[in-house]
């Protein structure tokens, strides 16, 4: 199992093409689509094929009814997908994903007409649930070019795909895949060729258990149901859940699972009656919140049993099957942070218990940290070198990699060891899944201010500085590989790198005055000293959001690249060695109005209606978006980044730092932060 090393030099994928127009192969050819992606989606007969059109047209249409893009963008999407019922319509498709029946015969009559048709150089992905990848791949004569991609349902919807890597898969072949998926938009985990992969090799069990529980009578349905929405944050339980998808699916995958791996996975006698019968579970009556407890437990302890003993035997990490759950099922918490929740000695008792029901052993992945008397510590900063290059990926995607106190101690470290390391050239900052970063951890900020400790918020800040100044200073090349959304802290991390490198998905922002701060890991000193003290305010005040190109156009990035030339680009730059630090850049002509302006106009003109508003109507809007900011860190903003021009980069990053303490100590700080992702906050101005 890998992660995605780098390869330089990959072509760009162009076409694509989904095999099954069913419920998955619609819903993954309209994902692929929605990210510009040319695609062409065959079934059996154009009745089929029709009928796989029709299912992604109703989903648009719905995704317009609900304002999620407007009509043209969903007739552009729709206009991408090309349906056909000719195999021979994929000679020039860059990867295919089958997504036919789950029928071993028909799968292995699909791969080998794929490898007929598509060019040599073609992926063939599979998004089996239940055979082995190998096993497809063997019904060709590229077993190095087959991979799996296991989506979720809705597969449009549901970010997670597990990337499986079968026992010939090239190792070039792998993190092609695995990038394409980062370039749809999807959050990859890695498995290897295990029946059930990550997910559902706990999923099922965790459903099965459920079955139990209602076969000894420990609680009804709706009691399992309503105790598993508590116990797990989500919104339907085992029964339902399995109403939804379908109980017949259920019991053929836990039949599989069992085959695999003995008597604990397999159905349930009660299950098998259920599909007998034909009809779905009955879930009604109120729920009895005594059992509650006990449910929520002996759920946990399954997946939990689970999850310890696939990382045993390498299926996958902590961190991807804690990412799984909470990406693909949406737990609250993932196994592991669930086991850290109980606490790692009491989650291997219960564990215990459980194994010792089935004659199985306790897995030695809980053992030794039980043992150890220590939480699972999961590794958000992934270090790799290749070829005398560093990459440290910051791997939290699904809180969009927010910096934590976790990922700067994990940084430094990773830092450290590779600027210190004299077989490495060169040094790429990186983010996993679909952003880049997107800011630090609101919640320990709310959370500090909210026991009264503004302290830890001031001396996380300095650390981060420290970090930052470390990568500045490095006498090797750091890159910042910018492939989707940098907010604040993102922004500014880059900045800190020597070069920044996007594609042409990401874009940039500073939300910081709109939550009651300022840019506090150097955004008010390293900002103007790349763009100028105009452009600076323009972002920094207004929260402007600008997409990669308009960012080279300023100079706020360095080259912007195609997603898969990016570790090109990337290479190429460290090669040719450390880029000098550059001096502001004039604005271009399309930006000389709106540097000028901030440059001229003070905050307190801005806020108090004295500057005549502009006519550019772009530049009228960020003036405006200035008034819904919080006063105090706009003028604290304003006073740094006019500081920055005249002292020396440490002197302005000590200068951020000393007004940390006032600005976090304001109401309209704590009105900001806390009011994230809930309502618009109300700055009162202190
Ligand atoms: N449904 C899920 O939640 C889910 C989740 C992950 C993976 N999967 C897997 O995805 C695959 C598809 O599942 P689904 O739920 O979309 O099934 P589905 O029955 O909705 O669709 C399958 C489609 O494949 C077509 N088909 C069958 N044989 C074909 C052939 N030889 N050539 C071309 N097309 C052919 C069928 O006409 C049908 O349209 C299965 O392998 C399944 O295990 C399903």
């Amino acid at each position: 199992m890998t992660h995605h090393g780098i390869t330089p030099g990959d072509r760009p994928f162009e076409r694509l093409a989904v095999v099954g127009a069913g419920n998955m192969g619609s819903g993954i050819a309209q994902k692929m689509a929605t990210e510009g992606f040319s695609v062409t989606l065959v079934d059996l007969d154009d009745e089929k094929v029709a009928r796989g059109l029709g299912i992604i047209e109703k989903t648009l249409n719905d995704g317009v009814a609900r304002g999620i893009f407007g009509a043209a963008d969903a007739a552009a999407i729709l206009a991408r997908v090309t349906g056909t019922s000719r195999f021979d319509d994929l000679g020039n498709v860059d990867l295919v994903v089958e997504a036919v029946f789950e029928d071993l015969a028909i799968k292995k009559s699909v791969f080998h007409r794929l490898d007929e048709v598509c060019r040599p150089d073609s992926i063939l992905a599979t998004n089996t649930s239940s055979y082995a990848v190998t096993e497809l791949a063997s019904a060709t004569t590229r077993p190095e070019r087959v991979v799996g991609l296991h989506y979720f349902y809705h597969p449009a919807k549901n970010r997670l795909v597990e990337v499986v890597s079968g026992q010939a898969t090239d190792p070039a072949a792998y993190p092609r895949a695995w990038r394409l998926q980062e370039a749809l938009g999807k959050t990859p985990i890695a498995s290897s060729d295990s029946y059930g992969f990550i997910v559902n090799r706990f999923f099922l069990p965790w459903l099965t258990e459920a079955v139990r529980m209602l076969e000894e009578g420990v609680a009804g349905t709706a009691t399992i149901d309503e105790a598993a929405k508590k116990a797990f944050g989500i919104g339907m339980g085992p029964f339902e859940l399995m109403n939804v998808t379908g109980v017949p699916i259920a019991l053929h995958a836990a039949t599989t699972l069992g085959r695999a791996f003995g008597p604990m996975y397999e159905a349930p006698a009660l299950l098998r009656a259920q599909v007998e019968s034909g009809t779905p579970w009955e879930v009604s009556g109120t729920p009895d919140a005594g059992p509650f407890q006990t449910v929520g437990d002996r759920l946990a302890t399954a997946a939990c049993y689970v999850a310890a003993a696939l990382v045993d035997e390498r299926v996958g990490t902590i961190e991807d099957t804690d990412i799984g759950a909470r990406v693909g099922l949406r737990w609250r918490r993932g196994p592991f942070e669930l086991m850290n929740h109980y606490g790692v000695e009491r989650a291997r008792n219960l564990v215990a218990a459980f194994a010792a029901r089935w004659d199985l052993p306790l897995p030695a992945t809980l053992e030794r940290q039980a043992r150890a008397g220590q939480p699972f510590r999961f590794t958000v900063v992934r270090s790799e070198i290749d070829d005398g290059v560093a990459t440290l990926t910051i791997n939290r995607p699904d809180a969009m990699n927010a910096l934590n106190e976790d990922v700067v101690a994990q940084l430094e470290d990773a830092f450290q060891g590779a600027a210190g390391n004299p077989a490495v050239k060169g040094i790429i900052i990186a983010g996993s899944g679909k952003a880049f970063l997107a800011g630090a951890d609101i919640r320990f900020f709310v959370r500090h201010i909210e026991a009264g400790a503004v302290d830890p918020i001031a001396r996380f800040t300095e650390r981060g500085q420290a970090l930052l100044r470390a990568f500045e200073t490095c006498p090797k090349p750091v890159v910042a590989r910018l492939h989707g959304l940098a907010l604040g802290g993102g922004v500014e991390l880059a900045l800190a790198c020597h070069t920044i490198v996007a594609t042409p998905k990401a874009s940039l922002a500073f939300p910081e005055t709109g939550i009651g701060i300022y840019p506090g890991l150097g955004g008010t000193q390293r900002t103007p000293r790349r763009i100028g003290p105009g452009l600076a305010k323009w972002l920094i005040l207004s929260g402007q959001t600008i997409g990669a190109e308009e960012a080279l156009s300023i100079g706020l990035v360095d080259r912007v690249v195609a997603y898969e030339q990016l570790d090109a680009a990337i290479r190429e730059i460290i090669a040719a060695g450390r880029a000098a630090v550059r001096e502001p850049r004039p604005a271009p002509d399309s930006h000389r109005s709106i540097a000028s302006f901030f440059d001229r106009h003070g905050v307190d003109e801005l806020l108090g209606g004295q500057a005549t508003l502009p006519v550019d109507p772009k530049l009228a809007k960020s003036v405006k978006r200035v008034g819904t900011k919080a006063p105090v860190a706009l003028r604290l903003s304003a006073e740094l980044i006019d500081r920055a021009m005249e002292v020396s980069i440490e002197q302005g990053l000590a200068l951020e730092l000393s007004h940390l303490r006032e600005i976090f100590a304001t109401k309209d700080a704590y009105e900001g932060l806390s009011s994230l992702g809930r309502k618009a906050p109300v700055f009162v101005g202190k």
